[in-house]
């Protein structure tokens, strides 16, 4: 079976993350070393339906390593939801030869790789990419660390403005369904409050951790706040919120957006992409399927896709316990 394999696409789907070319430039530099032929599939399985393909050796992959975004393109593709989207994908698949895929992505795309593999027998193997840190059994997705190190760089910045003004700023991260770049990069930019969706303390507990900051002697305050937070309101309502409550404060907001996923993958985000990269080609010579490759304790590891998709990532319980004691 391992034999047939031929010809490998590779693709990026949903969100896009830093660290996705990496991982790209790690497939096509795999196959092209081990003598398989690599194809790109441009913006995912919109362009799998569509048939938008490009034959991918060494040197298409030149310069790439350091930058954002994705050569490749990204998409959320609505019709690969249906059986009769995934059957015009077969179809091109089958047209141009190719006898398996990699799919760099998340949750959503994985699911889609999933279906894919029950109707047709397909081989698939995922890549966790996303800024979210959000895939079960991977302790790191690719982009999660460069997201965070942008997040800590644009809070030290506006702390300087924050506290030269003696100003409180709700700030917010990205994570609809999860708070691990607010946790992280809260703890990392030394926030006073970070808002998960995982811990709904309620906005009296917000109120009375404000009040003991300013009675402690500080002049300014960063509130993290994760795009998926429970208090029910987003930042703007919380600025009107504890303008109300608490006038004492001068109180600005900043929505961090899009910005987060953009810029050069860190280090770390390249090693780990071009790491996955090459696992992810080796285990689909080796006739395996349906697996996502991850990291834990620094090694990689294989998990059925399966797994992967059934929950979050559980918010680290120990460095919330970090960032209640740093903010004292
Ligand atoms: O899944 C990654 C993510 O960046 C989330 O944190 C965010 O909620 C979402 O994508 C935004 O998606 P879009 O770019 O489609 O608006």
């Amino acid at each position: 079976m391992a034999s047939e394999i031929k010809k490998i696409a590779v693709f990026t789907s949903g969100g896009d993350s830093p660290g996705m070319n990496a991982a790209i430039r790690s497939v096509v530099r795999t196959c092209a070393y081990l003598g398989k032929e690599c194809v790109g599939i441009y913006r995912g399985y919109q362009g799998m339906i569509e048939g938008d393909f490009k034959p991918m050796d060494a040197r298409s992959v030149n310069n790439i390593i350091n930058k954002g975004g994705t050569i490749l393109k990204s998409a959320r593709c609505e019709e690969f939801r249906t059986a009769e989207g995934r059957k015009k994908a077969h179809e091109q698949l089958l047209k141009e030869g190719i006898d398996a895929f990699v799919v760099i992505g998340g949750n959503g795309s994985f699911t889609g790789a999933l279906n894919f593999n029950r109707e047709y027998g397909f081989p698939v193997i995922g890549i966790p990419g996303t800024i979210d840190n959000d895939i079960l059994g991977s302790s790191y997705t690719i982009g999660f660390d460069t997201a965070i190190n942008t997040v800590v760089d644009a809070i030290d910045k506006i702390r300087d403005t924050a506290s030269s003004h003696n100003r409180l700023f709700f700030i917010e991260v990205m994570g609809r369904d999860v708070g691990h770049i607010a946790l992280n990069a809260g703890v990392g930019a030394g926030a006073e409050e970070i808002l998960i969706p995982e811990q709904n303390l309620g906005l009296e507990r917000l109120l009375e951790s404000l009040k003991r900051s300013k009675a402690s002697g500080k002049s300014s305050s960063i509130v993290i706040v994760a795009e998926g937070d429970k208090t029910g309101k987003n930042v703007f309502q919380l600025k009107e919120y504890v303008e109300e409550h608490l006038p004492i404060y001068d109180v600005r907001v900043s929505v961090l957006g899009h910005m987060q996923r953009g810029g050069n993958p860190t280090c770390f985000d390249r090693v780990l992409a071009s790491r996955m990269g090459v696992k992810a080609v080796e285990s689909l010579l080796e006739g395996k399927s349906n697996l996502m490759v991850g990291v834990r304790d620094t090694k990689l590891v294989l998990v059925p896709l399966e797994e992967a998709i059934k929950a979050h990532t559980e918010i680290d319980e120990e460095l919330i316990r970090v960032s209640d004691i740093m903010t004292t």
